[in-house]
């Protein structure tokens, strides 16, 4: 029998990806969501790309408990992939308490709900942000995690935390934890892809607004960092390659392959790129011109960050493939798509 995996969230960015490489890879899904940053556009975009316009959607809050039991009630489900959460760094230090209930509340109820029904497999979106600003430079799983700066972050750390200790206290329960690095791009498809709410925060959207016209000049952050040339390092992560980890966490868990109960896996390419390195990659698959200028430093920004993914690489038999001009060519015809171009 098919295994039944919900991803919750699912109709956002990563969610709307990753339910297509789990169908892809054979899995039921159902998808919920309480659309409160999204709307149905990656959710369509899903069903025409998997040619399935059958996939089980619920509108509902995970914060909500009643709702949240009821879909276990109604559903057997074999694994959780969790994804509801408000994701905004800058948000979440204006409205810490938002950030705590919602991301805090619909974990729990989920991590609840599933242990009533025994639904055992649990994997959780954690972020390369609990590393705050690393010593060493790869970061691996082992690299000590820092101080949040942002109650978002926070609720990254806090949440591991929780999965953890639910393991250790509950026979039977199983956690994988992904921290993502930076996930950039869109399905190569052009039908999902980033849907960011007013003025985006994230460097790839806001480099392909500028490109497209709609916002007039893109700031670099800060070019006097202590990097090769001056700007921020990341391991950008190519959005299908990260949804694919997905896939291999899920059937590890489901294969009882674990090794411990309880896993935290790097998701990212193990190459650092610096913003200014991006904008020329993006250029060059494009073929556009990027109106940009230098900025001051954006509070709360890290240096520079870089996955070591060998024990993704080696556990999950899992490896980021896309090379970053594919990536940010898909997003720009994203961009495209989403302006009827
Ligand atoms: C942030 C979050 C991370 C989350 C990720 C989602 C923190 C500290 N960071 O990462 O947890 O997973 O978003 O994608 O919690 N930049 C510009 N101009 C812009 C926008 C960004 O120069 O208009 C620069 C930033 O200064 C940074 C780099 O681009 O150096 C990447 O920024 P961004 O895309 O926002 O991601 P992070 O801050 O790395």
């Amino acid at each position: 029998m098919k295994k039944c995996i919900l991803v919750s969230g699912g109709a956002g960015f990563i969610g709307s990806h990753v339910t297509v490489e789990l169908i892809d890879a054979g899995y039921d899904v159902i998808v919920a969501d309480n659309m409160s940053n999204c709307d149905m556009t990656c959710f369509e975009g899903v069903k025409k790309i998997t040619g399935r316009g059958d996939i089980p959607f619920v509108k509902m809050d995970f914060c909500d408990a009643v709702a949240t039991e009821l879909l276990f009630t109604t559903n057997h489900i074999d694994a959780v992939i969790h994804f509801a959460g408000f994701k905004a760094v800058g948000e979440s230090v204006s409205e810490p308490l938002q950030y705590y209930q919602n991301n805090l509340d619909s974990f729990m109820n989920v991590l609840e709900s599933a242990r009533h029904h025994g639904c055992d497999n649990i994997l959780f979106s954690s972020s390369a942000t609990v590393y705050g600003e690393p010593e060493k430079l790869p970061v691996t799983e082992e690299s000590p995690r820092q101080p949040a700066t942002s109650p978002y972050g926070n609720t990254k750390q806090i949440l591991e935390d929780v999965l953890r200790d639910s393991v250790q206290a509950y026979s039977n329960v199983k956690g994988i934890a992904l921290r993502y690095f930076n996930p950039v791009g869109a399905h190569p498809s052009a039908l999902i892809g980033e849907l960011p709410r007013g003025v985006p925060n994230n460097l790839v959207p806001f480099i392909t607004q500028t490109a497209i016209g709609k916002r007039e000049c893109l700031s670099i952050f800060g070019n006097d960092y202590p990097t090769p040339d001056g700007t921020c390092q990341r391991d950008f992560i190519d959005i299908v390659d990260l949804a694919k980890a997905h896939v291999f966490a899920v059937r590890r868990m489901l294969e009882g392959k674990m090794k411990k109960e309880y896993e935290i896996f790097n998701v990212g390419t193990g190459k650092p790129l610096s913003v200014l390195e991006l904008i020329t990659a993006f250029q060059e698959a494009t073929g556009v011109k990027l109106n940009y200028k230098f900025a001051p430093r954006r509070a709360g920004d890290v240096t520079a960050i870089w996955a070591d993914p060998s024990l993704a690489n080696q556990e999950l038999g899992w490896k980021a493939e896309r090379p970053i001009k594919d990536t940010l060519a898909a997003a720009w015809a994203w961009e495209k798509h989403l302006a009827g171009k």
